[in-house]
């Protein structure tokens, strides 16, 4: 199939590139490089043989967006990753992110319809249920109100596609990923993080390189085992292999509905503790860290219900906490030289 990929060259759309190269699908990717480096098309090449077209464009820029579209053959479907996704920006800056992530959607979903495309995955959080009532958390439980503008826009995105259904037969598949990380085996492509990273494993992985003094424990006084918060980290190329399951079931009309939504997760929470032991155990390193108060807006705990993506999409994640650590690093490692660079 022809897919074109929104926020290709991003940390999770770069690795779903791959894998899609892989599959034998042809790709085309639109950014607009506002969060990722050009460099990152050749990295895919290196791995997948294969380099994908990539136009470098806005989604908020009709006319460019339309030049995509017709300048390719008939593209299949779309995967739409591109997005801000800094919480705390997010609630700075509202008006950029409603602009960017909602403008942005509504765009190419009016681009697409021009062009008779009819399908999209699209990537949501586990940032849509908030403080969830019930752990693990299913598909079903209740869309809380959104902490966050950041979150809201992931609301948003969904709410339209459900609506679009409903209107013209819009197929969606909507992931809802719970916390990405870990990097490609081969060190070429990972996360890119701009400035301060915000995330957990970003932050370990530059404390330990040295670009950073010490990380801080956000709290270690809540109602969990060892009192620090619950996750539930999923590895990125699991969840790239898992935009291939959502794509073959869209394209198969193995959908049971118009607008489906999974869950991609471990299933299994591990708390901020545990993450920093098991990078020390990997790596052998000592983590330089101290406990600080509570970051405003952390919810306790939260990991995923599977089951759903289990049975019903044919996908279960297959990598587990020490391979997320060991390839966060080994990339930390790989991509330190870049960072003076590029100056992220
Ligand atoms: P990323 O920032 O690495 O990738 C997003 C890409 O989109 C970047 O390459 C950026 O340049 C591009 N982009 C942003 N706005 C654009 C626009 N208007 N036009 C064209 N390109 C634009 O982020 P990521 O971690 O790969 O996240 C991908 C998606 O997954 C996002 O929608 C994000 O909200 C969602 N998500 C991410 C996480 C996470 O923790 N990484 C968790 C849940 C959901
Ligand atoms: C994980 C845990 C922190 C940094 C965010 C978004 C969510 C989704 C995934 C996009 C928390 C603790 C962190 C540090 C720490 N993204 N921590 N010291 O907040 O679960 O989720 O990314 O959709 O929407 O909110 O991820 O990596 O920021 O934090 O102790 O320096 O690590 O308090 O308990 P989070 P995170």
């Amino acid at each position: 199939m022809n897919i074109l990929v929104t926020g290709g060259t991003g940390y999770i759309g770069s690795h779903t590139v791959v894998e899609l190269i892989g599959a034998g699908h042809d790709v085309v990717i639109v950014d607009n490089l506002s969060n990722s480096e050009e460099f990152v098309v050749d990295r895919i090449e290196q791995i997948a043989g294969i380099r994908p077209a990539f136009v470098k464009a806005d989604l908020r820029d009709e006319n460019a967006l339309r030049t995509a579209f017709s300048d390719f053959e008939k593209i299949d479907s779309v995967i739409h990753f591109a997005a801000f996704k800094a919480v705390g920006e997010s609630v700075q800056n509202p008006l950029l992110y409603y602009d960017n992530n909602i403008s942005g959607m509504i765009t190419l979903l009016k681009v697409m319809n021009d062009f008779g495309v009819g399908s999209m995955v699209y990537s949501s959080s586990c940032t849509v249920y908030g403080e969830s009532d019930k752990l693990p958390v299913d598909e079903q439980s209740p869309i809380k109100r959104a902490e966050s503008p950041y979150g809201f826009t992931k609301q948003v995105g969904e709410r339209i596609l459900e609506d679009l259904a409903v209107s013209r037969g819009f197929s969606s598949v909507i992931l809802r990923y719970f916390n990405p990380t870990g990097a490609h085996d081969t060190s070429l492509i990972g996360e890119l993080p701009l400035g301060v990273p915000n995330n957990l494993v970003p932050y370990i992985t530059q404390t330990a390189i040295g670009e950073r003094e010490m990380l801080t424990v956000n709290g270690n006084d809540y109602d969990t085992p060892d009192g620090t918060n619950i996750r539930d980290y999923i590895h990125v190329v699991d969840l790239a292999v898992a935009h291939l399951r959502a794509l073959e079931r869209l394209s198969e009309g193995k959908n049971a509905d118009k607008f489906e939504v999974f869950n991609l997760g471990t299933g299994k929470g591990n708390s901020v503790m545990e993450v920093i032991k098991t990078f020390e155990e990997v790596t052998g390193l000592k983590l330089n860290y101290r406990i600080g108060p509570r970051r405003a807006g952390d919810v306790v705990s939260i990991y995923s219900d599977t089951r759903k993506a289990n049975e019903q999409l044919g996908w279960k994640a297959e990598r587990n906490l020490a391979d997320m650590m060991l390839t966060s690093w080994n990339w930390q490692k790989a991509v330190s030289g870049l960072n003076e660079k590029s100056n992220r």
